[in-house]
This record gives C-alpha cells, sequence and structure tokens, in this order.
C-alpha cells in the first residue's frame, strides 16, 4: 500500500472512497463536506491524503486548518473526515493514514490536532478528551459524547497550558457537522 497526497485526479475516487465508507446515511453529507473543504480557503493550509492498493484509492484522510480563540497564532489541524473503503476495512489503513498525517503535520511545525471521532479508536494514536483538557468544540459537545471531542499533541505537554474554543474552517463550521 502506498500513501501519498492527494492531487487534483483524484478528487472523483476520493470522494467515493468516502461516500461508501460512510454509508448511505452519512455518506452524501460528507461527500459534500469534503468537496466543500478542499475549495475553501479558509481551510488552507489543509493536508489531503489518500491510500492506494494496486494503484485504486482505498482510503483518505484530510486535515484542515484551525485556530484556537484565545491564540490565533497556534498551528492547528482538524482531522477530519476519514475513510477507507468497506472491503479494505479492519487492516490498519486507516490507521497508517492518521499517522503518516501526524508524521507530515509535525514537521511542518502544526502543535495540536482535533477530531471528532470514535472515542475507543483515536487514543490509539495518542489523541486525548480535549474537553477535559480546557479545549471546546466549535459547537457543543453533549456530556454524554465529551469523550469524542479529542486533541493530538504534536508539541508534547502543550495542551495542558491552553484554554480556549477551536475555530474550524467555514466548510465544516455549521452544527450538522458537529452532532456525534
Ligand atoms: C473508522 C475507519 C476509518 C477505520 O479505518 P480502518 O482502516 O478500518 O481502521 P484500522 O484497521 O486502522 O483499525 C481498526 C480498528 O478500528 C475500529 N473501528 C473501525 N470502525 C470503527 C467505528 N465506526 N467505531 C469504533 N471503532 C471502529 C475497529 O474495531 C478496529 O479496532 P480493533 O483494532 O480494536 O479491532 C473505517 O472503519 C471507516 O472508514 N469507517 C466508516 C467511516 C467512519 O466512521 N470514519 C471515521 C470518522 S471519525
Amino acid at each position: 500500500m502506498i500513501i501519498r497526497e492527494a492531487v487534483k485526479a483524484d478528487l472523483e475516487e476520493l470522494l467515493n472512497v468516502a461516500k461508501e465508507a460512510f454509508g448511505q446515511n452519512e455518506g452524501p453529507e460528507i461527500f459534500k463536506l469534503i468537496n466543500d473543504l478542499l475549495s475553501d480557503p479558509t481551510a488552507r493550509p489543509l493536508l489531503s491524503l489518500v491510500a492506494l492498493k494496486d494503484e485504486k484509492i482505498i482510503g483518505h484522510i484530510l486535515f484542515t486548518s484551525a485556530q484556537l480563540d484565545t491564540d490565533s497564532n497556534l498551528d492547528i489541524q482538524l482531522l477530519a473526515p476519514l475513510a477507507v473503503l468497506p472491503e479494505e476495512q479492519n487492516r490498519e489503513i486507516g490507521g497508517r493514514l492518521i499517522e503518516k498525517g501526524l508524521q507530515i503535520l509535525t514537521r511542518k511545525g502544526v502543535k495540536l490536532v482535533f477530531v471528532l471521532g470514535h472515542p475507543n479508536y483515536y487514543p490509539r494514536f495518542g489523541f486525548k478528551v480535549a474537553g477535559r483538557l480546557g479545549l471546546e468544540a466549535p459547537y457543543p459537545i453533549p456530556d454524554e459524547v465529551a469523550a469524542a471531542w479529542m486533541v493530538r499533541e504534536l508539541s508534547p505537554g502543550l495542551a495542558s497550558k491552553l484554554t480556549g474554543k477551536i475555530l474550524c474552517a467555514d466548510a465544516i463550521n455549521r452544527p450538522e457537522y458537529w452532532r456525534e
């Protein structure tokens, strides 16, 4: 399997991966979200990675720009969405996309990466519950799913020194994307 940055010609194929991974209910919404984020100037800088097997895209991960309202100079990214074709799931493709993304973002000087995702999945890649550290999501996350809002420090120990609310790119700054 190869992981590389997505190029323009990958768009249709990577959108279809997301559509299939998220299924009939969520698929169309995620398809639109990715399309919108990729053309949203407020989402930049962004990192879009694809996983390929036999030259076919089987996984996609997108990281887009975010900010902390109390310190706009800090380089922050939001991970959303991550998708692996159903027939390729549980083969560590998602994990390898996350790890490769974190490696590239670290090199680029990004300090924190946030995600609203499965609390059983992301902690294995170093993500911790963000609300507990005083780092709020763009929209309030109900207490019963608070563990889904997580942060990964690329600069160790940094998150505990900060408090504030995360501001995300315009395309994802809509309440329907912040329900878990
Ligand atoms: C979630 C997803 C990206 C994981 O990719 P993957 O390549 O299958 O993941 P990996 O092989 O790296 O890891 C597999 C682990 O993820 C867990 N996992 C997969 N989907 C999960 C889900 N929806 N909720 C919680 N855990 C999940 C598996 O149970 C497995 O755990 P285990 O190692 O303890 O058995 C993939 O299943 C997917 O595309 N799902 C549909 C879209 C989605 O929900 N995206 C995530 C948005 S936060």
